[in-house]
């Protein structure tokens, strides 16, 4: 079966797991792993932060963000089709008691001006705005870049009304390849960045969030009171030190195959895809009506041999990683043409 379904599908290479076997551990929650100690300080450094905490989840990175940079009854805004909005169980409002102000962004980006809009006066009545989340790339939009002048824009507006930044940076090394600009300059702008090592990058688990020390020993404390607290766990965080010594640039292919199924897709009839909005490993399109659900052609797509989300009842999602062959995107763009040529 070839799996398009989500960059999370990948498994761990022969030398990933020949690190995580190897790897030294301790009790971390005693601090005293020494691979989770390094991941924490290299991915800290990547971003240019003082400190990283090493947690299980991209959803756990995010949502302890939230708490650290909030109070009950605060205003966080993002955009509409933001991970933490759509798909993070509710948590900011669970874990938080926060509310989000969603904004209609373009493909995922919103912009200064939006921002400086949504942000209340000091009005009794309102909730005060406290966090911006940009997610870049951002994963319903496609894996659209948010263009790094914009995030300046929109961090001197923050700065400016006393707001903090968070990235939810899942797939910030997705970026990072497809434009060259070092993760340290997209992370510069936020006070909060988190890094997923489980998506395209090939770790079985793990994410970091980064900051200042004191946001760190902060985040520290709500990931022991959201149970996220580990013990020998160096040998998943050796997985995740591999993935950035060995599998950062291989994302480019990823990038490529993106590109492969987009040029095959556009030509078929009742699908609609913007291919330049395809900037990095995620493909999203639409089907007409006619040619059906999203859910019957991703049902039609499995008898094929080829596995994708239904993002929404006519919209679908692929995404490419380094589990697939080049033979596995012929196949897949075969399948395409066969089920909605
Ligand atoms: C943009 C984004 N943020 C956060 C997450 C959450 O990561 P996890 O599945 O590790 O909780 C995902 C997961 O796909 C994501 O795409």
């Amino acid at each position: 079966m070839i799996d398009l379904r989500s960059d999370t599908v990948t498994t761990p290479s022969q030398g990933m797991r020949q690190a995580m076997a190897q790897a030294e551990v301790g009790d971390d929650v005693f601090g005293e792993d020494p691979t989770v100690v390094v991941l924490e300080e290299e991915v800290a450094r990547l971003l240019g932060k003082e400190a990283g905490l090493f947690v299980p989840s991209g959803t756990m990175s995010n949502q302890i963000a939230i708490k650290a940079h909030t109070y009950p009854g605060d205003e966080v805004i993002c955009e509409q089709g933001a991970h933490i909005m759509n798909y993070e169980a509710g948590g900011p409002a669970f874990h938080s008691q926060v509310q989000l102000h969603p904004l209609q962004g373009e493909l995922g980006v919103f912009t200064a001006g939006q921002v400086e809009a949504a942000i209340r006066p000091d009005n009794v009545h309102m909730p005060p705005s406290r966090l911006v989340s940009v997610e870049n790339t951002h994963n319903k939009a496609g894996g659209t870049i948010f263009p790094l002048e914009e995030i300046h824009h929109i961090a001197a507006v923050a700065t400016s009304h006393n707001l903090h930044m968070h990235m939810d940076g899942a797939r910030l090394m997705n970026a990072v390849v497809a434009t060259g600009i070092p993760a340290e300059e997209w992370a510069a702008p936020f006070n909060s960045v988190s890094l997923c090592l489980s998506k395209g990058l090939g770790a079985p688990v793990g994410s970091v969030l980064c900051g200042d020390r004191d946001f760190i020993r902060r985040s520290h404390r709500y990931r022991k009171i959201f149970g996220g607290g580990m013990r020998q766990v160096g040998i998943i965080a050796a997985g995740g030190l591999y993935a950035l010594h060995n599998h950062v640039d291989d994302l480019q292919k990823d990038h490529q195959r993106a590109q492969q199924l987009a040029t095959v897709l556009v030509q078929l009839p009742g699908v609609s895809i913007n291919p330049d909005a395809v900037h990095t490993n995620i493909v999203i399109f639409n089907l007409d009506e006619e040619r059906g659900t999203a859910a019957q052609v991703e049902h039609r797509l499995q008898a094929e041999g080829v596995l994708c989300l239904a993002l929404g009842k006519q919209m679908i999602r692929l995404v490419t990683h380094r589990d697939l062959t080049d033979e596995d995107i012929t196949h897949a763009n075969r399948a395409f043409q066969k089920v909605l040529g």
